[in-house]
């Protein structure tokens, strides 16, 4: 295979092109009309009354949190995610409690359960991670029973759930792009003003005396979003169906023709948005599975892993988070993400799976 095969990335076709260039001929390049048309579409795609557009996913995780912790305040949340979704805890001053996964990748209910009868927890932040939503009933019956506070992080999820906040990341290798951009979505409109003032530095515009008045009641952020980012958005959007129905064809294609000792990591599930095509294989040793990924980088295959479990990173190991997790070590040992994204062609995927015969 003379292309490089990487395990995700976007794909931009002519009307993008078109949609970004009309809006760099415009009058505005940020704060314009396509934002609110961007959110406004998503917000009908995923279900929730709000959508607040936002620079990246990291930042609709930071003004989530800003809306739902206050210093000291404590979350659960998944150690089988990237690094922003705990982040976004400790940016606001409150403390991440990490508990194990299940066999699926997800953070499991069960373990949280324990912590919130343990301790007093101001919010659950689960992640669908790789495109798998979560089972409504138990995050209902937790928020219930225990009157907490729900984030979803759904940057590997382009749908709504059950939650108070929901976050999405629009970079390349998600499921649409808007190059960097994110968004939060929610139900709830008291949070959706708060969100709007703790995107544009806390500020309000409703002059009292003079027409040039502007004031500042919250400590916020420039988390804008530009106006051409959200056209691409928008452009992006209206292919999303086009997009999910390719990557469900090649997950099934995988799931149809892996051997038997690479085993993809759930079944077959229309409702997955396969944002990351994920298999298991019994590794003997992280030595075993990087030489592994060394020789499929020579085929020309860019494996992945998704993740490191985060509360073993040097700084949270440095503020005292470091746990071992029996099944996020098995993960660890035996996960790694295949090539999946709108391009790939069936050739590639046969050689992905040729190559995978071939060295396990
Ligand atoms: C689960 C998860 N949460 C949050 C983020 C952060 O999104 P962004 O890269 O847009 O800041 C990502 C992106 O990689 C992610 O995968």
């Amino acid at each position: 295979m003379d292309k490089f095969i990487p395990y995700g990335k976007q794909f931009i076709d002519e009307d993008d092109k078109k949609a970004v260039l009309k809006t760099l001929e415009s009058d505005f390049l940020t704060t314009g009309p396509k934002v609110k048309e961007f959110e406004e579409a998503l917000a009908k795609k995923l279900g929730f009354k709000y959508v607040v557009a936002v620079a990246n996913g990291t930042a609709a995780l930071h003004l989530a949190s800003k809306v739902l912790l206050n210093r000291g305040d404590r979350a659960v949340t998944t150690p089988n995610s990237f690094l922003a979704t705990s982040n976004s805890i400790l940016y606001v001053g409150a403390k991440p409690v990490f508990v194990d996964i299940q066999d699926n990748g997800l953070i499991d209910l069960n373990l949280v359960e324990n912590e919130l009868k343990k301790k007093k927890i101001k919010a659950i932040y689960p992640v669908s991670f790789s495109g798998l939503p979560f089972n409504d009933n138990n995050l209902k019956y937790l928020k219930e029973k225990y009157g907490v506070k729900i984030l979803l992080d759904n940057a590997h999820y382009l749908g709504g759930g059950y939650c108070d906040l929901a976050t999405y990341s629009f970079h390349p290798v998600k499921h649409i792009t808007t190059f960097e951009g994110g968004a939060i979505a929610t139900n709830n409109e008291k949070h959706y003003k708060k969100l709007l003032i703790l995107r544009n530095h806390g500020m309000v515009k409703t002059p009292d005396m003079y027409p040039w008045e502007y004031k500042m009641v919250e400590l916020g952020y420039n988390y804008r979003i530009s106006d051409v980012a959200c056209a691409m958005g928008i452009s992006q959007l209206k292919k999303f169906d086009k997009f999910l129905e390719k990557r469900h064809q090649i997950a099934k294609y995988y799931h149809e023709n892996l051997p038997e000792n690479i085993k993809p990591l759930y079944p077959y599930t229309q409702k997955s948005h396969y944002h990351l095509f994920v298999v298991r294989y019994p590794f003997e040793s992280l030595d075993e599975k990087a030489e592994f990924f060394i020789k499929m980088r020579q085929k020309g295959i860019g494996l992945q892993y998704h993740y490191i479990p985060i509360n073993q990173q040097p700084y949270y190991v440095k503020k005292g988070y470091f746990k071992k997790f029996p099944k996020m070590e098995k993960y660890y040992l035996e996960a790694f993400s295949l090539p999946i994204y709108y391009q790939l062609t069936q050739k590639e995927q046969d050689y992905v799976i040729n190559s995978l015969k071939e060295l396990l």
